[in-house]
């Protein structure tokens, strides 16, 4: 179909051309994305100097001994990933080794490394082929919570994931211990995009019923999951989260899924907020949380309340049973017990940063009011479907504000590559625009010159164009 076939070279176009083999007459890095007489401005340049950190990782297809499905592709034979802990301040150095019959690259979700340590493919760097290498090198600050994932089609979907943990060595809150709390929705065959081809039926992702750009019933569209896991788990053999009665624990919660908006439940305790976004916040008690895609938020529980504890996950935006961890004390055996549906429930408007980034007082330099909306193929931005879409361009040391409209009835979990911006009293990186107008603005710092995505973190929706460039000019 003619239609199915554009959508597949456009795909392949936003692989950077190298799903057709490599990028032909170009040689360097700054020919990727530089198509137009604009002169860009030159990135930073990744720390010099010997590695305070090194590590190695290997994505593979998954061995049948794992367990699971031949289809999923993981980290060094782990899933999700091994955890990476670093102290903050070190340079880490990491190394790719591609294990896989596909091109990868490996992103620093939410780590504002130099723009050639990125990991977009076609963008920031030419993606290593099966058996080859590629050298990631950043300083990890700062402190704080993320994951890194593959930025290669849907491979993030394949299982390609793992949590970066950015040591903090003075943490605003204390505590005894710590989990952290990976949460993913898990697909048992290679992910299909699913906006294209014939049974979307001609229309667009969210003209189930209500009319161009408005959204209905296919607007939220989900792969067929086999199962919500936390760490890996599903829900009928979870995770034990062990406690002592008097000790607090520190739990990193990530949402490191591909297309679910959880709401995080814990029995019996409060969950006190300290981090968004891996950035500190003044800390604030909640029942729950929701979270989309890309987002991570850090919390402390006081173990005042022996028993066996359910830790639930549930998706939003899906009919698949909760994720589940159980937070237990001293390895008691008994019957674990539900969270209320009720409590207080964390909004963005209860965030309020220790550190808000500097330089953002007074009126934006520059502003984007940006439309977020169905198409007949796909999601869009501003009526433009990525890579055909317009670059947004700034230049370094701009206050730069970007208003997001949403007039889909969906949430769109909208993540900026290579800074934190602030929203609201917040400092973050992602932010779930809700649907049915929504409208969510931001502000950030122009000070990492580059090329950086800036996209919906769901991605289904990013497949089918829901992203810009943000560029930086001379
Ligand atoms: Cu986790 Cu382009 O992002
Ligand atoms: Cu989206």
């Amino acid at each position: 179909m003619t239609r199915s076939s554009t959508t597949r070279r456009r795909f392949l176009a936003a692989l950077g051309a190298a799903g057709l083999g490599g990028l032909t007459g170009c040689t360097g890095i700054g020919a990727l994305s530089n198509d137009s007489d604009v002169p860009t401005a030159t990135p930073r340049s990744p720390p010099s100097g010997p590695a305070d950190t090194a590590a190695t990782v290997r994505p593979a297809p998954a061995q049948a001994a794992s367990g699971l499905s031949p289809d999923t592709w993981i980290y060094n034979e782990g899933f999700p990933g091994p955890q990476l802990r670093v102290p903050e301040g070190d340079v880490l150095e990491v190394e790719l080794a591609n294990g896989l019959p596909r091109e990868t690259t490996v992103h620093w979700h939410g780590v504002p490394v130099a723009n050639p340590m990125d990991g977009v493919p076609g963008v920031t760097q030419q993606p290593a082929g099966p058996g080859e290498s590629f050298t990631y090198r950043f300083r990890a600050e700062p402190a704080g919570t993320y994951f890194f994932h593959s930025h290669v089609g849907l491979q993030l979907d394949r299982g390609l994931l793992a949590p970066l943990i950015v040591e903090e060595s003075d943490p605003h809150v204390e505590y005894d211990r710590e989990y952290t709390v990976v949460l993913d929705d898990y697909l048992d065959g290679a992910p299909q995009p699913l906006y294209e081809g014939t049974d979307s039926g001609g229309r667009g992702p969210g003209m189930g019923g209500g009319g161009p750009g408005m959204g209905g019933m296919m607007g939220d569209r989900r792969p067929p999951y086999a199962a919500l896991l936390a760490n890996g788990r599903p829900p009928n053999d979870p995770q034990r989260l062990d406690v002592r009665e008097g000790q607090r624990v520190r739990v990193r919660f990530i949402n490191a899924s591909s297309a679910t908006y959880f709401r995080v439940r814990l029995g019996g305790h409060p969950m006190t907020v300290t981090h968004a976004d891996g950035r500190p916040v003044d800390p604030v008690a909640v029942d729950s949380f929701r979270f989309g895609a890309g987002e991570r938020y850090d919390v402390v529980v006081d173990a005042t309340n022996p028993g066996t504890w359910e830790l639930l996950a549930t998706a939003l935006n899906g009919r698949e049973s909760p994720a589940r961890a159980l937070l237990s004390y001293d390895g008691g055996t008994s019957a674990p017990v539900s969270p209320s549906a009720t409590g207080r429930e964390l909004s963005y408007g209860d965030l309020v940063a220790r550190t808000p980034i500097d330089g953002l007082d007074g009126s934006p330099d520059r502003t984007f009011d940006l439309t977020l909306s169905a198409g007949q193929s796909g999601w869009l931005i501003d009526g433009q479907a990525y890579p055909d879409a317009d670059p947004l361009r700034i230049r370094e040391g701009e206050h730069v504000r970007v208003t997001m409209r949403n007039r889909s009835p969906v949430v769109h979990p909208m993540h900026l590559h290579g800074h934190f911006f602030q929203v609201g009293n917040a400092v973050k990186d992602t932010v779930v625009v809700p649907g049915h107008m929504g409208t969510v603005t931001f502000d950030f710092l122009a000070d990492n010159p580059g090329n950086w995505l800036f996209h919906c973190h769901n991605l289904y929706h990013l497949e089918s164009g829901m992203a810009r460039l943000i560029q930086y000019v001379e």
